[in-house]
This record gives structure tokens, C-alpha cells and sequence, in this order.
């Protein structure tokens, strides 16, 4: 390969995966929030919506609420353990006790994690950002 079609070959492979500055980046990040938003939402109704219901207040005492939920928000690494692993044992979100296990889910995959998760974030109140398939994978290596 002569020297220009390497330095060619290098400009590509950088504009394709390198971190691009500019609106056409912004652009696409913001189709995929979009979609994890969009996806998110239809696996929140299929996991989460029975007990934490469609507007995120949850149920009484028995389901926390993740709308304005300060233990959502506080911390969104062990957001994604719960989802994962479930989560026992007395918790205080927004005030309120609960004791109530909840089971997790293991067959969900980082994708449809950082995807309902980016959407709970975002949701109802919540302002977050997106959540990407990195962050799931580096949180689920440190779950407690
Ligand atoms: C079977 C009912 C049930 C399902 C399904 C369920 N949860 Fe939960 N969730 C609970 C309960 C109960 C708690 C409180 C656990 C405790 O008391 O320790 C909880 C706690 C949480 C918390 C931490 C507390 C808070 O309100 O911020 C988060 C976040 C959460 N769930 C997210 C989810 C997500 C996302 C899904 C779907 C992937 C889901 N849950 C599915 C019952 C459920």
C-alpha cells in the first residue's frame, strides 16, 4: 500500500469510529437516545409496568415509585445491578420504606438494559441523558 492510500485509509477509519466533533455527531447521537427511548419504553411496559405501573409512581408500599425517584436518580450504576440481579431488603426512595424483593431479570441483555434504563431516566420528570451499553457493562462488573 503507498503512503497516501494509508494516510487515506487512516483519515476513514477515524472519521467512522473516532469521537467526531460537530452536528452531524450530535445528530446521530440524538437518533439513538431516540431510539433507546422509544425501545426502552415498550420492554419498560413488558418487564417493569406491572409493579412499577406505566407512569412510574409505582404501587402504595408495596412497588417504589422510579418517577422522581431520588434512589433511581442517585444512582443509576445500581439501577442496572437491580434490573439484573433484583434487589432485597429495606430501601427509603423518596421518604417512604419498602421491603419487598424484587426479582431480577436475567435473560435481559446490555442493549435492552442501557435502553430501559435510558428511558426511566428520561422519563416522567427524570432527566438523565442516555445511558449506553458501556456504562451497563462497567456497572454490571461492580454490582454489590
Ligand atoms: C414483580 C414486581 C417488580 C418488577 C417486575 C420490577 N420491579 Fe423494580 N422493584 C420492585 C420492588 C418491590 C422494589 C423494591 C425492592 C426493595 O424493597 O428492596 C423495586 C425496586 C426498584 C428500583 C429501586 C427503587 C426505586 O424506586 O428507585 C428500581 C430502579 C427498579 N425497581 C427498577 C425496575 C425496572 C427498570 C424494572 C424492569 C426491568 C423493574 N424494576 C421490574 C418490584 C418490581
Amino acid at each position: 500500500m503507498n503512503k497516501g492510500l494509508l494516510f487515506l485509509v487512516c483519515i476513514l477509519i477515524a472519521a467512522c469510529t473516532g469521537k467526531k466533533s460537530g452536528e452531524s455527531t450530535s445528530a446521530s447521537e440524538n437518533v439513538k437516545f431516540e431510539q433507546y427511548l422509544v425501545e426502552g419504553q415498550q420492554l419498560y411496559q413488558i418487564h417493569c409496568a406491572n409493579c412499577h405501573q406505566m407512569n412510574g409512581e409505582g404501587l402504595a408500599k408495596l412497588y417504589p415509585p422510579l418517577a422522581k425517584s431520588d434512589y433511581l436518580m442517585g444512582d443509576i450504576d445500581r439501577a442496572i445491578c437491580i434490573q439484573k440481579n433484583g434487589q432485597q431488603g429495606e430501601i427509603v426512595v423518596n421518604g417512604i420504606d419498602f421491603n419487598q424483593p424484587m426479582p431480577g431479570i436475567g435473560t435481559l441483555t446490555n442493549l435492552e438494559i442501557a435502553e430501559i434504563t435510558t428511558y426511566i431516566t428520561n422519563s416522567w420528570g427524570n432527566e438523565h441523558g442516555m445511558v449506553s451499553i458501556k456504562e451497563v457493562e462497567s456497572a454490571l462488573k461492580s454490582c454489590q
